[in-house]
């Protein structure tokens, strides 16, 4: 059985396709870790169930440390997660790349553990007990390699300092992050997503997070925000700021990002007196979610706007104005998918003209 399951996996591994894919299995922090088969990354995420540990150890010719499986097919894979490991193993083999310690019990990482990896570019550290007074700010920051660190659902409280300047994936949600070290994100010039989702954070202070000149994601969903923080890195495309309790959106909250597209503001007691008329004016949006606040009437939003969930609200009104200033041939609003459900609004309170405006609408839910 093991045999026949090994195979499948050399099988799978040797269509050398770039086709990436997501492991259902793991949530990562909720943003699926994809695979780059080209790239040569590891396919499998967890051996746990799927491999008979024994056939790899006798048949590997590779020293592989006793709490690990070292897969045949990827060298550079280390799989030491699920096993309750209370620390990171030692004698970690120079060629590991990738690190999976998922699912343990480790509280700390020293600088002495990574000594003598120097090649690192995952190391996925997600439910854990690591503390932020445990983590040696020295312990990574030689990984000059290190693309991507995950250490979701753990106890941090804060962002860690000394981090390598090559990463591109920082995922540090759901931990007790209230605080963000000095100079942390100072040099990482490439990262690219930044998650700090479930963590404790109330305010952002000026430079906190500057340097991230290529953030592309940042999620801030569930913390501590009032508002919406200012000095936020201006090339975020996709903010995340579901379930914090919002006090309101000024004309400018949103005014200092490039081009921001997929905007998430569900689930933040938004009120529509607190809500300024011109937040949204943003051509670059595509997406905007809104739903479950408390909204009475439909916000004014760009006509190239596609997408736009208010479900879960008590609007009671539908004017065309906040989709379409004007009505005409070349003047129409780009929406394709519109959610008004569960708020007090029926088919037979729209007005006449809205198919006019909504023109190109997919669907709509009412
Ligand atoms: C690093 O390599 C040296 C020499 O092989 C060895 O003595 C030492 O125990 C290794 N350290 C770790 C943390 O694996
Ligand atoms: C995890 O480690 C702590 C000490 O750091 C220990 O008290 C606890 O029993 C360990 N839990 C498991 C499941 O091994
Ligand atoms: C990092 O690299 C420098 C220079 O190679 C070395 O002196 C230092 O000991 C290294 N730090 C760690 C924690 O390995
Ligand atoms: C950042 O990315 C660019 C382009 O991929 C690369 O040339 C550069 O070396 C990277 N910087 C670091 C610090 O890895
Ligand atoms: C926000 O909170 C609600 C209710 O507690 C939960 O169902 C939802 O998943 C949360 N969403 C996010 C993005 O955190
Ligand atoms: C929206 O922005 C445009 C230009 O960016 C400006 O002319 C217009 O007055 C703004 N509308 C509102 C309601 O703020
Ligand atoms: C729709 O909104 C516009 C601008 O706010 C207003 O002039 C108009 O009277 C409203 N129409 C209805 C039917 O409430």
């Amino acid at each position: 059985m093991a045999l026949l399951c090994c195979c499948m996996l050399v099988l799978l591994g040797g269509l050398g396709s770039a086709r990436a894919t997501a492991d259902p299995d793991m949530d990562y922090g909720g943003v699926p870790l994809w695979i780059n088969r080209l790239l040569g990354e590891p396919s499998v995420m967890s051996l746990q169930g799927r491999m008979d540990p024994a056939w790899f150890r006798a048949n590997n010719p590779q020293a592989c440390p006793q709490q690990c499986d070292c897969p045949i097919q990827w060298p550079t894979a280390l799989y030491c997660d699920h096993r309750g490991l209370a620390h990171v193993p030692d004698s970690l083999p120079g060629r590991t790349q990738y690190l999976f310690l998922q699912a343990n019990n480790i509280s700390s990482l020293s600088s002495s553990v990574l000594a003598n990896v120097t090649d690192l570019y995952w190391l996925i550290l997600d439910h854990n007990q690591l503390q932020s007074d445990k983590l040696e700010h020295a312990s990574l920051q030689n990984q000059t390699r290190l693309r991507y660190l995950f250490a979701n659902h753990n106890r941090l409280r804060s962002v860690p300092g000394g981090l390598p300047a090559g990463l591109r994936q920082l995922r540090l949600a759901h931990n007790r992050i209230s605080s963000i070290s000095a100079g942390a994100f100072k040099n990482l010039h490439n990262l690219s997503v930044l998650l700090l989702q479930g963590n404790r954070l109330q305010t952002i202070a000026e430079g906190e997070l500057g340097g991230l000149g290529s953030l592309s994601l940042l999620d801030l969903s569930g913390n501590r925000f009032s508002s919406v923080p200012r000095y936020l890195p201006s090339s975020v495309q996709q903010l995340y700021l579901s379930n914090n309790s919002l006090s309101g959106l000024d004309a400018d909250s949103f005014a200092g990002f490039l081009d921001l597209k997929y905007l998430r503001l569900s689930h933040c007691g938004l009120q529509s007196s607190g809500v300024h008329s011109g937040v949204f004016n943003s051509s670059s949006l595509v997406e905007l979610d809104l739903s479950y606040n408390k909204l009475t009437s439909i916000p004014t939003v760009p006509t190239t706007l596609q997408y736009l969930y208010l479900e879960a609200n008590t609007i009671q009104e539908f004017n065309v104005t906040s989709f379409c200033r004007e009505v005409g041939p070349l003047s129409y609003s780009r929406m394709k998918i519109l959610r008004l459900d569960g708020n007090e609004l029926s088919y037979h309170l729209l007005p006449a003209d809205w198919v006019f405006c909504l023109r190109v609408l997919h669907r709509i839910y009412i």
